[in-house]
């Protein structure tokens, strides 16, 4: 008899959710995707098919494939979907609060064999753990952004998570094709340990006037051979998530040096979360064309004469 497939959860379907919830079904699982905003489920419903579509026109991805992914994907509002499920990967928003009632919710609610995973960038698996009746069930599974492209999966053992969850997560992840680094359960886990203080720095530079933030991305571009700058990797990645994650280290390691800048807070205070809102450190509204001939009746930004040509 041929082995039922493996039925994989995941719940948030903002930029990351979506996105594992994609390569989980390109992968060959059935997935259910969860939101509690009907809104943004239907947006990834749409981006994934529309992301899915892309792949195909383009040769990356066959059309067999794409298709079986779209048919096996399923979107629902409502969590007693996940009954069935066999893995659980959370990826709401950055806020143990928000988690951890989640989490206990999910605990009486999915099958006992079932596999808690989280996304999260930061805060302590072995505290999520504790909000259920199976923490050795309970595991971080720290996808990188965007899951589908990057190479990485970033497991975090809680204190109690068991040696075979471990090794089941791990060839999950080795499923998806991702190279897999495990880390212990400390705040902000490898990556965000070392990346967040970086990208809270340049909020520094900025804020204290050092140098525009062209000039600070650029630095690091140019000069140690990042492929994005920490302040446009910020706006990728969302302010709200970066400074939730500076919190986490701030409270988590109790060092002043964790403390999040004024400037992120500020931006996240005035809604400047990054390219989901088009606008962070930088904007991603589209620049009005600016025009500039030097000829009397052309003024810049304003609605060009004939033979203008934009700058
Ligand atoms: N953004 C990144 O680059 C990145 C990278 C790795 C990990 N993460 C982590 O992934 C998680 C999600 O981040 P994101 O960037 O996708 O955030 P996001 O803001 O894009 O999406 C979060 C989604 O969760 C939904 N949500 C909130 N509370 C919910 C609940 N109780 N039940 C169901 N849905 C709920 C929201 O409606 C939203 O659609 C966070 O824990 C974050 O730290 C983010």
């Amino acid at each position: 008899m041929a082995e039922a497939r493996q039925v994989i959860g995941v719940i948030g379907s903002g930029q990351m959710g979506s996105g594992i919830a994609q390569l989980a079904a390109v992968s060959g699982f059935d997935v259910w995707l969860h939101d509690s905003d009907s809104g943004a489920l239907l947006r990834a419903k749409e981006g994934i098919a529309a992301t899915l579509r892309r792949l195909i026109s383009k040769g990356q991805l066959s059309q067999a494939v794409g298709t079986d992914a779209l048919n096996r994907l399923k979107f629902t509002s409502n969590l007693e979907d996940f009954r069935n499920a066999d893995v659980i990967i959370e990826a709401i928003i950055e806020s143990e609060d928000a988690k951890k009632s989640l989490f206990s919710h999910l605990d009486k609610l999915a099958k006992p064999s079932a596999i808690l995973a989280s996304n999260t960038s930061s805060i302590s698996i072995t505290r999520l753990a504790s909000a259920t009746s199976r923490p050795t069930q309970v595991i971080g599974m720290h996808f990188m952004n965007p899951p589908p492209v990057m190479k990485l999966i970033e497991i975090v053992r809680g204190a109690d998570t068991s040696e075979e969850i471990f090794s089941k997560v791990k060839a999950l992840a080795e499923r998806f094709g991702k190279i897999v680094i495990c880390s212990n359960d400390y705040p902000g886990f490898i990556v965000n340990r070392i990346l967040m203080p970086m990208i809270n720095e340049a909020f520094h530079a900025l804020y204290s006037g050092v140098a525009t933030k062209e000039d600070i991305d650029t630095g690091m571009k140019l000069g140690t051979n990042h492929p994005m700058g920490p302040l446009e990797l910020a706006d990728f990645i969302g302010l709200d998530v970066c400074l939730s994650i500076m919190k986490v280290l701030h409270q988590g390691l109790g060092d002043n040096k964790y403390s999040p800048c004024p400037l992120l807070i500020q931006y996240v205070d005035a809604g400047r979360l990054g390219r989901k809102k088009g606008v962070g450190v930088y904007s991603y509204n589209k620049e009005p064309v600016i025009f500039d001939c030097s000829k009397d009746k052309c003024r810049p930004n304003r609605k060009p004469i004939e033979s203008c040509e934009p700058i």
